[in-house]
């Protein structure tokens, strides 16, 4: 597909007002995506776990105005009128308008809640884009109801990157690739697809602890982020890297080889952060309770020969990973060892996800 299939027929509906709501997880990467071309386009492809209990919901009602010249909306985030957040969204509809011809016609009221923290390192963009973008996909959708479930997710997921790039892999769950690669099927720049290999039972339900180290706003905003692997001495080693490392999953993922999958997820995690400290200017986005846990995590695997590990995000909080089997004692190594390392002993379980849900 190409970018030309997501421009919209003329709509066959006139509704005059409505409302939609979304529920939209976050993910969380296991190839991280890091770095990018013009339109949001990946520099290299990446795969992440979607999540369940981290989620974003939104409501989006909508009504005709008169003039059709310029957008109208207002955003609302727990209740309270959010003129910070306008931009982005501007920015967005920008970007989008030429597939969404519907956007100048309403105001939108955009009501969001998320299930954790707001600025608490996790991903909002992306349990918020993804979300935004699937309440205007109903729209669209009900201007013409012919559009199928098929093209609704590969549209919404095409949206959704181009508010927040890896925003595009909360759509579906419960694996999803974004980038193309030449041993996926089907994989794409434009758009995130369910895998769509076979993947083995100790993955099933997988556990995603995440320990808030650092709430603070982001130390470097994720669009700069990218931008430093522009001229980076090492990017093209780095996009090739990716490349074998997401070759190397597809068998992992199948044969449920939990040592391989340790190996490739923290090494994602801390090439990473590597890139940040080898950028110009560079930066160090960990802290030094993000050590403390890791060298914690490292001990407590070799003690008792759990198959725990960690990755990151572009800041300091550490996503714990583990198979469900382990729930009970890594449970307990959390709370007696690592929660002491978060700020406010702050923490919040949550496992795999399905994916987005439509709620009205
Ligand atoms: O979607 P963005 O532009 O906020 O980028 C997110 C990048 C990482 O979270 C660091 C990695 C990833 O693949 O999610």
């Amino acid at each position: 597909m190409t970018e030309q299939d997501f421009i919209s027929k003329t709509s066959s509906k006139h509704i005059e007002s409505g409302s939609v709501t979304w529920d939209s997880p976050s993910n969380i990467a296991l190839v991280k995506y890091w770095g990018k071309k013009e339109n949001q386009i990946p520099a290299n492809p990446s795969i992440s776990f979607t999540l369940s209990g981290c989620k974003t919901t939104t409501t989006v009602s909508f009504s005709k105005k008169e003039s059709y010249q310029e957008y109208a909306f207002d955003v609302f985030l727990d209740g309270d009128l959010k003129e910070s957040f306008k931009p982005k969204i501007e920015t967005f509809f920008n970007r989008i308008n030429n597939y969404l011809p519907f956007l100048k016609n309403y105001y939108f009221k955009i009501d969001t809640v998320n299930t954790f923290p707001h600025s608490s390192g996790i991903a909002s963009s992306a349990s918020g884009m993804s979300a935004l973008a699937l309440c205007l996909m109903s729209i669209e959708k009900m201007l013409n109801p012919d559009i199928t479930e098929e093209y609704f997710n590969k549209k919404s997921s095409f949206l959704a990157r181009l508010g927040s790039g890896s925003a595009c892999r909360s759509i579906e769950g419960d694996l999803v690739v974004w980038g193309l690669h030449n041993k996926i099927k089907d994989s794409s720049d434009l758009f995130g697809i369910k895998y769509p290999y076979k993947v083995h039972e100790n993955f099933k339900n997988y556990q995603d602890a995440i320990l808030l180290v650092d709430k603070g706003e982001k130390q470097v905003s994720s669009s700069v982020g990218h931008g430093l692997m522009h001229n980076h001495p090492f990017a093209e080693q780095r996009f090739e890297q990716a490349h074998h490392n997401l070759s190397s999953l597809i068998d992992v993922l199948k044969v449920g080889d939990l040592e391989a999958f340790i190996n490739i997820v923290e090494s994602e995690a801390l090439t990473l952060h590597a890139m940040m400290m080898t950028s110009m200017p560079y930066f160090i986005l960990m802290k030094p309770n993000t050590l403390e846990i890791i060298n914690k995590i490292w001990a407590f695997r070799k003690e008792t020969g759990s198959k725990i590990c960690f990755t990151l995000d572009a800041g300091a909080n550490v996503h714990v990973l583990y198979p469900e089997v382990e729930c009970e004692q890594v449970v307990e190594f959390i709370k007696n060892e690592l929660v002491a390392h978060c700020q406010n002993g702050q923490y919040i379980c949550d496992q795999i996800g399905f994916g987005a849900k439509k709620i009205v």
